[in-house]
């Protein structure tokens, strides 16, 4: 097995999420200033998509900085000969880690026989693990996936999963169904990890659990119930690039420091991806950033009408002249 940087990790690790249009490269450089967490993942990335002339675009999504090490390079598909591709891709790229969506649940997605469809279909599922694994090189190769597509059924999933040789396994603690639907099935995590412990220790995955946490305590209490080596922390980002400091998160920071890392992030995503990503985008980051305070509301609307990181900026001052 190749563990790779995963072998080197303290536990409990402490992981971000990836999140389409969320954990751009923009965002990361933020958290990564303010809060860096164990493990990072870029946005999940179609491998037909890397595979065809349409490249270039995608590859703004695996842009990373230094600074962002360890990070993971995460990719979705059907097509083994496209995962091989994308794995050779992310090593040249530097990348420390290959993880493979298998469950999410978009239309989209599941109709091209991708993301949480991989749970219905093992038989691909591993062909997709082997042919990365063999792209991947030394590269550790990870797997994020849910605890069943229609009904839990994690005891024949992870079976199959335990024999692909994965150097972790990330379950988002709910079925495809479920989608974000019904509270994270946290128990279902503990059984997993009691199946992993029953495994020969050098053919033991990682197991990190997903679903639900807003704060390091809560993440330490799931790590606690579960004996989980980790979690993984999607939403509770949001607004929130403090989340995985020791130095506290947005709950201990003045509304002046949050408009400003506000203003950083909106300058820096574009910098970036001017004319290349819809503004649109931060619209999700205003939504976060800009609640519980008197007047909130009445400035999410404004922020809303902005096209430009310098619109932004003035609806701000107009509103908080100290920032
Ligand atoms: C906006 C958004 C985008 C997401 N994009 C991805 C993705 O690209 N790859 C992936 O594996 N999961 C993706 N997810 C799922 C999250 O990684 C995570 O599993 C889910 O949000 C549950 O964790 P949480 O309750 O901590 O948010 C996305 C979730 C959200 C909300």
């Amino acid at each position: 097995m190749q563990r790779g940087f995963w072998g080197a990790l303290k536990k409990p690790i402490w992981a971000l999420a990836p999140m389409a249009d969320v954990t751009d490269a923009a965002f990361r450089r933020i958290i990564t200033k303010y809060g860096k967490p164990d493990i990072m993942w870029t946005e999940f990335v179609s491998c037909d998509g890397l595979c065809s002339p349409g490249r270039e675009i995608l590859l703004r999504d695996l842009w990373y900085t230094e600074g962002e090490h360890p990070i993971v390079a995460q990719f979705f598909g059907a097509n083994p000969d496209n995962f091989y591709a994308c794995a050779r891709l992310a090593r040249e790229l530097g990348f420390d880690g290959i993880d493979i969506n298998m469950g999410c649940p978009e239309r989209n997605v599941v109709k091209q026989g991708a993301g949480a469809a991989h749970i219905q279909n093992p038989v691909l599922a591993k062909e997709i693990v082997q042919a990365t694994q063999s792209g991947a090189g030394d590269l550790p190769v990870s797997v994020k996936t849910r605890i069943g597509f229609n009904a839990i059924a994690l005891e024949e999933w992870l079976g199959h999963l335990f024999e692909m040789d994965l150097a972790a396994i990330t379950l988002h603690a709910r079925t495809k169904k479920e989608m974000s639907l019904v509270p994270a099935h946290w128990d279902v995590v503990a059984r997993a990890v009691a199946m992993a412990r029953a495994l020969p220790e050098d053919q033991r995955p990682l197991i990190l659990g997903n679903g639900d946490v807003s704060n390091l305590t809560e993440a330490a209490e799931r790590v606690e119930e579960t004996g989980a080596d980790g979690v993984m922390i999607g939403r509770g980002i949001f607004g929130n690039p403090w989340f995985f400091s020791p130095m506290g998160d947005t709950a201990t920071k003045s509304l002046e420091e949050r408009f400003r890392v506000m203003l950083e992030h909106i300058y820096l995503f574009e910098e970036l991806f001017y004319g290349k990503k819809n503004f649109d985008v931060m619209k999700k980051h205003y939504k976060a950033y800009v609640v519980g305070f008197e007047g909130a509301k009445e400035l999410r609307v404004r922020l809303m009408e902005a096209r430009t990181a310098g619109e932004v900026e003035t609806i701000v001052r107009a509103a908080y002249p100290n920032v």
